[in-house]
């Protein structure tokens, strides 16, 4: 990245160093916040009124009243510009999906390219960030195989439910994921704070009539809220909803919008699950217009505009990202033939680590 863009110019003013770079873009920094991210080790204090200058390179170069100096490399520079546009521009490159786009552009990848080299592996994640799910193919039907492919990944998150579940019907169902009942789209754990960010669904055996997977882009779902009900999009994402999940040996309860936004405005997360909603607690003027919008946003994630529904054979893993992309299943008919997934999950920071990293790797490589 160094010494791409140079620093064409710079000056100061009262508060802050106006910087602009060759390429034509062009930021404020404090000067408090340059004494505060002085990439040299003694720094702590911050002060003002330093000198400054332009090196050839395109370093910024200050001299500090006190005869510290401070030099930023332009790269570095252009990649911690903090005003708003600069920041929106740093965002994730997210592709909101429906059924339509779909129908083109469905990201698989073979279990063989993933596991085997670092190129397949961040290609993979790469379509995770992108779109928020990948379907992972001819995987292995063996016990456990999901581990494997989401150790490639980052550590496991673990949950009342243990390191690794099943999902099959039981003769005594004791969560609704051991039933053959739809279960609408949804998100996992939304009763935990840290709803977990990758989850993987390995198919081992698929002989039953119905039982196909749902996918629904909840981002995508509460872009067209703000564009058709602006009004129902403000309510969803400022009413806190508590969520709470009880066992015999398990008591929890979180409680957030179901839209959860940064402090930007983009969206951080979304949080549904119609089975887990505790009952609603708020104001008395916000219960009506919760209801109208909740209901207005079930509605959309229903909608065959934005329901993806296709099936897993054996062999086949959906991985999504938990976070932004709910999941489901159709009814299924459990005495035409077995049904088994088995599922666990990665978390957020974790998987976005990785990424990290590999990204780190080619870029170094490419050099
Ligand atoms: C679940 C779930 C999906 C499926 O168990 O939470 O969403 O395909 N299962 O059975
Ligand atoms: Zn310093
Ligand atoms: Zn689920």
């Amino acid at each position: 990245m160094d010494g791409e863009v140079g620093i064409r110019s710079a000056g100061i003013t009262p508060h802050t160093v106006a910087v602009r770079w060759e390429d034509g873009t062009a930021a404020q920094f404090h000067h408090v916040w340059l004494r505060d991210n002085c990439p040299c080790t003694q720094c702590r204090h911050a002060e003002v009124g330093e000198r400054l200058s332009v090196e050839a390179g395109g370093h910024l170069d200050l001299t500090w009243p006190d005869g510290h100096r401070s030099r930023f490399s332009a790269a570095w520079l252009a990649q911690h510009a903090y005003e708003r546009d600069h920041r929106v521009a740093r965002r994730p490159q997210r592709t909101l999906w429906d059924t339509n786009r779909m129908r083109t552009e469905l990201p698989e990848v073979d279990f063989a390219d993933v596991m085997s080299g670092d190129d397949g592996l961040v290609h993979w994640l790469g379509l995770l960030r992108r779109y928020g799910f990948c379907i992972v193919r001819q995987m292995p039907t063996a016990d456990g195989t999901v581990l494997e492919l989401a150790r490639r990944v980052g550590n496991l998150r673990d949950s009342n439910f243990g390191l690794l579940w099943q999902v099959e019907s039981r003769p005594v169902p004791d969560s609704l994921a051991y039933t053959s009942v739809k279960l609408t789209a949804h998100t996992d754990l939304v009763s935990r704070e840290a709803q977990p960010g990758l989850q993987f669904l390995h198919c081992l055996v698929n002989d039953s009539t119905g039982g196909e997977s749902i996918l629904v882009d909840g981002f995508a779902v509460a872009e067209e809220l703000r564009r058709t009900e602006p009004a129902h999009w403000v309510t969803l994402t400022s009413t806190p909803v508590a969520f709470r999940y009880q066992s015999p040996d398990t008591d929890v309860s979180a409680a957030f919008p179901v839209i959860r936004l940064d402090a930007d405005g983009g969206y951080y997360e979304v949080r549904y699950s119609n089975a887990l909603m505790a009952p609603l607690a708020v104001d008395h003027d916000r219960v009506l217009p919760f209801y109208a919008a909740y209901r207005a946003f079930s509605e959309l994630l229903r909608d065959p505009r934005f329901e993806l529904s296709f099936r897993l054979g054996a062999g086949d893993c959906e991985v999504f990202d938990n976070r932004r992309v709910l999941h489901g299943r159709q009814e299924f008919d459990p005495q035409t033939g077995p049904r088994h997934l088995q599922g666990c999950y990665v978390d957020t920071d974790d998987w976005l680590s990785r990424l990290r990293v590999l990204q780190r790797t080619q870029d170094f490589r490419l050099r």
